[in-house]
């Protein structure tokens, strides 16, 4: 299990646009906003509940640029078919409150490599940001190469290219330019990292790379959002028989969620589609399974004997053991 996060209270202190589609919110520790923010490592998120159709909803936020004492700094992309998160978080007026928890890490950056490669997709660049602004400033050898819909949609642009120069490589999917990972991934040095954060088939494309040049899969890092599927969320239904339960999951609630508020102990780590910990047995399924997770192998996706509770989703009706165990 993953330890307890400590929740405490914080106040948005301000927001500002920095895409069309990003906006990027600072967060003030404390009711009276005069606590201090904690220190925090690059990779690093906090987790916030927010009321999405008036149930509170936990969601997890990377950490924004260097530390700073007086607030966090987040940023969240507006998705109008996403869970109702984004949105929600879209509607916080400055002054408003929520629940924070205190900076975790699940993605750190490790200083000693030779190399770096850091790649990002979309919003996925939140991660990255303190990574490339900390490895320039160690004078390490890096390179980051950012993928966006459009020029306009490159969020933090200024402050990479201020650190990274030309050692940034942008790919506007608008353009028809693409991350070539088989060119990219030969030019980075023996031993070097790849760390990546993005939607899942960019994940998949880079990690299928990755292994073709023979590198170790130890050496390549990521982190995923739990939201990127092939369809936009919709109500299931799902049928536990060793609870006797039989019951919808709302579009906007996870799986994991759903068991969770109907009483069903079940194991969880990451709850990101990584760790696999969630993973039930599928009995029965009417419909499709739509796996958002890294765990499971293309293969075990295609069998759909398995999926991992946290992200993935079903459109149509699925039937689940929830006996915990380790592998199928
Ligand atoms: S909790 Fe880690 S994959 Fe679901």
């Amino acid at each position: 299990m993953a330890t307890t996060p400590l929740w405490h209270d914080a106040v948005v202190a301000s927001f500002r646009d920095v895409t069309p589609t990003v906006r990027e919110f600072c967060l003030r520790p404390g009711a009276d906003q005069q606590a201090a923010a904690q220190h925090y490592d690059p990779g690093s998120h906090l987790q916030l509940q927010i009321l999405v159709n008036g149930k509170p909803q936990t969601r997890s936020y990377s950490l924004i640029g260097q530390p700073d004492a007086s607030c966090y700094r987040i940023a969240v992309k507006r998705l109008e078919a996403g869970r109702g998160g984004s949105m929600a978080m879209w509607r916080l007026a400055v002054g408003d409150r929520l629940r924070i928890t205190t900076p975790q890490n699940h993605f750190p950056l490790e200083l000693s490599a030779p190399a770096y490669l850091l790649v990002a997709g979309g919003i996925g660049i939140t991660p990255l940001v303190l990574m490339a602004q900390t490895l320039s400033q160690r004078g390490a050898s890096i390179r980051m190469l950012f993928g966006a819909r459009s020029e306009a949609e490159l969020a933090f642009a200024d402050v990479l290219r201020k650190h990274l120069g030309d050692r940034l490589q942008t790919a506007i999917a608008d353009k028809g330019e693409q991350i070539s990972f088989e060119t990219e991934i030969a030019a980075l040095p023996k031993g070097g990292l790849m760390l990546i954060c993005g939607p899942l088939p960019m994940l998949d494309a880079a990690r299928a790379a990755w292994t073709a040049a023979g590198r170790p899969l130890a050496d390549l890092r990521y982190e995923t959002f739990g939201s990127s599927g092939r369809f936009a969320p919709q109500a299931f239904r799902l049928q536990v028989p060793r609870h006797n339960l039989d019951i919808t999951v709302d579009a906007q609630t996870s799986l994991l969620e759903t068991l969770e508020g109907a009483g069903v102990m079940a194991m969880y780590g990451c709850r990101r589609g990584e760790c696999g910990l969630c993973t039930m047995d599928v009995l029965a399924l009417d419909g499709e399974i739509d796996h958002r997770d890294v765990f499971l192998s293309e293969h075990e996706k295609t069998a759909n004997q398995r999926m991992c509770v946290c992200v993935s989703r079903v459109l149509g009706t699925v039937t689940l053991e929830t006996a915990y165990r380790p592998e199928a």
